[in-house]
């Protein structure tokens, strides 16, 4: 195909193809085509750009590259892996590096979480996670528990059980037709708690209403719920103090499987192995992807607890126990890559180090509250969001806007809406932390 133009000076140099082809995800495909921004390569807590220019990462890429770019012992290991076994069927057959890795993250899970399925990403490990608890209701002999409940405001990716329990209006209207049978709880997040550092305190029970689609629908309709213990994607919103703590213990009274969808809180975004160990609460099922290879091959997974499998296996007839898998579950280079991020996130103490760096987080990010357009600023680990007042007829304008203009200064940030989510890799430093802030402080006073 004729390229469209030589790209001289106009965002495009380094390419040398057109870029229709290529149908971006979720991407503004006819604002991006007209106006490009490419990424050449990487390294630590910086993307270059094919100019040469340096943009230091404000998200981590997006919200998995948590060890920095470019690790050394990450690529290394994916190559050897590469060189030695390309891939390995993990249906009936198996290789001694998905067993290695499923059990390091067995060790690095709440005691109990300890069996470990393989998939791909994020929205996989959500879909898993869902059939794991349709089956073990089965299993269990309540076929009649069918019923999903998630979050308003929730994300758990794009698939179609990730897509109905998830709670992002966008996603799910585009398409119409959805699971049935799920149904939501409202979202956490409380005008009154603006500019909380860290988990709000609340005198309301959020949680509670969860009893109140329990007598709804019944408690022997309802396989489980799913949350995000914070829920990132959609702009950062922090639960509240006893909120998580009273959601597991009315699904335990209930006997409704709790998933945590960890996807992006678990590899030490919270400043712990999982946000399931930094808040003391241990779900039923855990999803996980991201961080979990550094995202330098595609991995996700989901951890069970230990009844949860046993009733799947012992409940079913000798032969195939759980009718589910991907071509690629525990792919060799992939659990390589898992094996090799897992010692780098050990030997460098990361997650301790990100526990570390928190409250510095905290106090820069904040150093926001008062500037322009600024209405509400929530952070926990090394997260934060910074919500910003809409422009009145073009909602989320105003911080796409700031994530271009930031681009081209030389910063990676993300926007959600009219929300900056900022989630750095874990080795970054004070001097950047700094800077990340600074350079938002700045943007928000040239954006109208
Ligand atoms: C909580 C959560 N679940 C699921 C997903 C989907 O992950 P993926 O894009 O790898 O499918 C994401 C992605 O951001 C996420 O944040």
């Amino acid at each position: 195909m004729k390229p469209d133009n030589d790209g001289a000076g106009t965002g495009r140099e380094g390419l040398s193809t057109g870029l229709s082809n290529f149908w971006m995800p979720f991407t503004d495909n006819r604002g991006f085509k007209a106006e490009p921004r490419l990424l050449a390569s990487a390294e630590g807590m910086y993307y270059r750009t094919p100019e040469g220019r340096q943009v230091l990462d404000g998200t981590a890429g997006l919200w998995c590259v948590n060890a920095g770019h470019g690790r050394r012992e990450i690529v290394e290991a994916i190559g050897r892996q590469a060189a030695t076994l390309d891939f390995g069927p993990t249906f009936q057959l198996g290789h001694p590096q998905a067993f290695e890795l499923a059990e390091a993250l067995a060790a690095l899970m709440p005691a109990g979480l300890d069996r470990i399925f393989f998939t791909n990403s994020g929205s996989e490990s959500a879909d898993t996670a869902l059939k794991m608890a349709l089956a073990y209701h089965r299993a269990n002999g309540e076929s009649g528990r069918t019923r999903l409940i998630g979050r308003e405001r929730g994300y758990h990716g794009t698939n179609m059980g990730g897509t109905s329990v998830g709670g992002i209006g966008g996603n799910r209207r585009s398409f119409g037709a959805q699971v049935w049978g799920v149904d939501h709880l409202a979202a956490t997040l409380r005008p009154e708690a603006a500019f909380t550092r860290g988990q709000p305190d609340s005198n309301e029970d959020m949680a509670g209403e969860l009893e109140r689609l329990v007598a709804l629908h019944g408690p022997e309709t309802i396989a489980a719920v799913i949350v995000e213990p914070v829920a990132c994607s959609t702009g950062v919103l922090v639960p509240p103090r006893g909120y998580l703590e009273r959601l597991r213990e009315i699904t335990a009274r209930h006997g409704i499987l709790l998933i945590f969808d960890e996807v992006i809180t678990a590899f030490g975004r919270l400043g712990a192995p999982t946000a399931a160990e930094y808040f003391g609460i241990a779900p039923d099922i855990l999803t996980m992807a991201k961080g979990l290879t550094n995202a330098a091959v595609p991995m996700g997974a989901v951890a069970a607890r230990r009844f949860v499998y046993d009733r799947i296996v012992d409940a079913a007839p000798p032969g195939i126990e759980f009718f589910h898998g991907y071509t690629y579950s525990g792919h060799p280079l992939a659990a390589a890559a898992g094996l090799a991020t897992l010692s780098v996130y050990r030997q460098d103490e990361l997650f301790a180090r990100a526990a570390g760096l928190s409250s510095y987080w905290q106090q820069a990010v904040h150093r926001l509250q008062g500037a322009r357009h600024v209405v509400d600023i929530r952070n926990l680990g090394l997260i934060a969001g910074i919500e910003l007042a809409p422009r009145p007829d073009a909602p989320g304008k105003r911080a796409f806007e700031i994530f271009h203009r930031c681009f081209d200064d030389g910063l990676l940030i993300r926007v959600t809406g009219d929300i900056i989510a900022l989630s750095p890799p874990l080795i970054v430093s004070e001097a950047q932390i700094d800077e990340i802030v600074d350079r938002i402080g700045v943007m928000l006073k040239v954006v109208d």
